[in-house]
């Protein structure tokens, strides 16, 4: 039985030769990030996937994220290395049920969250991620903006920006909005010295006990610069044990432990051994509307994230 060096070992020298570039989301293990070319929250691997050399690109992530790197760099073949790493929130929205809402919103802007399919962005006008929601939303000349498909995100984005009109639908993360305020309590009692930083899907409640709110990389970003020494991690829990593998001096401790994406966690090395073997994953197949219509969108938000 080969070790998981030597499976890692064998994935390098594959790409390497068959010109395959690896992007990994952080919620991805240990094991895989150390293979990964790029590395990062949704915002930094979309912005990567624009920009990539390599004829192929292997998406240790979700579907959607795989969708997105298709989109922006369409003549690539993009695999996803678990075709069966969907994403809760953005199936939970599809582009029928927005079709059906529109007409109550006329004159909104339709602001999208990047987890989304990429048939529902196609009648989107913007996507957004958690780290540029804010950002982008400002930049939006219109006052009216219906947010899909997270209301807590959305609810996040409104606090931030009051001088926007924001209509918000009830769609979210299960595994974030899962996080009480029970939790917060215990988590403050059991680490009084500890500073808490949360993802803003978690629910409102939740995110104003924070003492800081952002993407899966704004939390890495803000633990690794502090000179604080503990830190409580509102956010999947495999962000907690990267930061502990690489702040070895600072303490990290769980939110709750019921931040477990599965669908984060579906991925293994194995897959993406099988993917750069030309013997697993799934191809992503997307038809040409929809990737120019899903395309619009995702550029809109490259365009308007900006100071
Ligand atoms: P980020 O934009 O922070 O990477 O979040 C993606 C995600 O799915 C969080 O649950
Ligand atoms: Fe989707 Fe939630 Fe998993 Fe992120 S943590 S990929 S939003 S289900």
């Amino acid at each position: 039985m080969k070790t998981i060096k030597e499976i890692q070992d064998e994935i390098i020298r594959l790409k390497k030769e068959k010109d395959i570039c690896i992007l990994a989301h952080s919620y991805q293990g240990q094991e895989i990030l150390e293979i990964a070319d790029f590395t990062g929250d949704s915002y930094a691997l979309s912005v990567k996937a624009a920009g990539v050399e390599n004829k192929t690109v292997i998406m240790c992530g979700v579907r959607f994220m795989a969708e997105t790197v298709k989109i922006l760099s369409p003549g690539k073949t993009v695999i996803l290395a678990n075709p069966e790493a969907g994403c809760v929130m953005a199936d939970q929205m599809d582009k029928d049920l927005i079709e059906q809402v529109k007409p109550s919103y006329e004159g909104y802007t339709i602001v999208a969250y990047i987890n989304t399919t990429a048939a529902l962005k196609t009648i989107c006008d913007v996507c957004v991620t958690s780290s540029s929601a804010v950002q982008i939303v400002k930049n939006i000349t219109n006052d009216k903006i219906l947010f899909i498909p997270d209301c807590n995100l959305g609810a996040y984005v409104a606090e931030q920006v009051p001088e926007k009109h924001i209509e918000l639908l009830r769609g979210g993360c299960p595994v974030h909005a899962g996080v009480t305020v029970r939790d917060v309590k215990a988590a403050r009692a059991a680490h009084p010295d500890a500073k808490l930083l949360v993802h803003p899907e978690c629910v409102p409640a939740v995110v104003k006990m924070a003492d800081y709110v952002g993407s899966t990389a704004g939390i890495m970003e803000y633990a690794k610069n502090s000179d604080e020494k503990e830190f409580i991690i509102g956010t999947e829990v495999s962000i907690t044990e990267h930061l502990q593998f690489e702040c070895p001096d600072k303490r990290f401790y769980n939110l709750s432990t019921g931040l477990v994406c599965q669908n984060m966690k579906i991925t293994t090395l194995m897959d993406v051994y099988n993917s750069v073997n030309g013997i697993g994953g799934e191809v992503i197949d997307l038809d040409d509307e929809t990737i120019r219509g899903a395309k619009k969108c995702i550029d809109e938000m490259i365009r308007l994230n900006h100071e």
